[in-house]
């Protein structure tokens, strides 16, 4: 019988447990495989820090949020200048898959974690990829999991704005997580009725928002929801919504609060939908192993589950394209994406 690994890096998200139990009940019960559970991403590879997963450990972490494994920025590939002689982390974690006797080791990650996992594909192991992350930026695939959970927590968290904010007749701009990819500001912004929506895909354009906004007073909306996307164009040693929430109380002289979400995005149960795709993600990488598909992430296209080889997935983005369908439907219903008047 086949020996696995499995292991979660980068940040975490919620379905990662999900994804584990996926892969490692598939791998268990219906391939008979023997399955180890790497702690703290590549560092228990590196370590030789790991633990047996017995299937009755994968039982009833399913809806919990986290991973059971814990997850690290590991980046074994990246020499550090504190690192000492001899450290080379690669073969470190190539001596680890020989001592253990793998056939395969599970990434679960993002973009990061699978250029790292086609590294070592090429340095002789065995890899399978699965894509996580609330950014929804891996490449190859049209969506991750932790995604859907992160939308519905950032939706929740713009709908309690809303009252707040036209009980006191305020402007509130909220800042959602995305340092590159502005997917999770544009649908939990969407979704939640913003009024104004900054994605770091997009220029914008403060006199642009702040037009958008004295509109909105004189047609009797007194107040107004700005959702900014963490990585979108400011100053260094401000936070974006610090830098629009100021910038729009200077220039139109109305009242704003700013929040900043967080690590909220990143906590809690997953939700249904992240449960399935997590177990879907799960159980065909696990297919994956005993069909011998190796070098591979999965991925779903068209609501089809599929192969990309990792190879054309490691270090590429998924970005918001301007011309996305959605980005121009919200346009013509009055939706601002703070470039109207660049
Ligand atoms: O990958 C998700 C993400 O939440 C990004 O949106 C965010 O910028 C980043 O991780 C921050 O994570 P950490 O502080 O764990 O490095």
């Amino acid at each position: 019988p086949k020996r696995i690994g499995i292991l979660t890096a980068g940040g975490d998200c919620p379905g990662l447990n999900a994804a584990i139990r996926g892969v490692g009940k598939t791998a268990i019960v219906e391939y008979g495989m023997e399955v180890l559970g790497f702690n703290a991403g590549y560092s228990g590879m590196i370590n030789n820090d790991y633990i047996h997963l017995k299937e009755s450990q994968l039982s009833g972490i399913l809806t919990l949020g986290g991973t059971i494994l814990g997850t690290s920025r590991e980046k074994p590939f990246k020499t550090s200048k504190n690192e000492k002689d001899g450290e080379h982390k690669p073969d470190r974690i190539v001596q680890t898959y020989k001592d253990l006797g793998l056939d395969c080791v599970v990434c679960i990650g993002g973009n990061g974690t699978m250029k790292t996992a086609n590294m070592l594909g090429k340095e002789g192991l065995n890899v399978v990829g699965i894509p996580k992350t609330i950014d929804n930026d891996v490449w190859g695939t049209d969506v991750t999991f932790g995604f859907d959970s992160a939308v519905q927590i950032a939706t929740d968290a713009i709908d309690r704005l809303h009252t707040t904010a036209n009980s006191h007749q305020r402007v509130m701009i909220i800042e959602i997580m995305g340092h590159h990819a502005g997917w999770l500001a544009l649908y939990s912004g969407l979704a939640g009725g913003g009024d104004i929506i900054l994605l770091p895909e997009l220029e914008y354009n403060i006199r642009s928002v702040c037009k958008k906004i004295e509109a909105r007073y004189e047609s009797n909306k007194p107040y107004s929801i700005v959702v900014v996307a963490e990585g979108i164009g400011h100053p260094k040693g401000s936070s974006a919504a610090a830098h629009v929430s100021e910038a729009i109380q200077t220039y139109t002289g109305i009242e704003t609060r700013q929040t900043v979400l967080g690590y909220i995005q990143r906590g809690g149960s997953p939700t249904p939908m992240d449960r399935i795709l997590a177990t879907r993600y799960g159980a065909f990488a696990a297919q994956c192993i005993a069909e011998e598909n190796f070098g591979t992430m999965v991925a779903i296209k068209n609501n089809e589950l599929t192969t990309v080889p990792l190879e054309e997935v490691g270090g590429k983005l998924r970005l918001v394209d301007a011309n996305f369908p959605l980005i121009q439907k919200a346009r013509k219903m009055g939706v601002s994406f703070g470039d109207e008047y660049l």
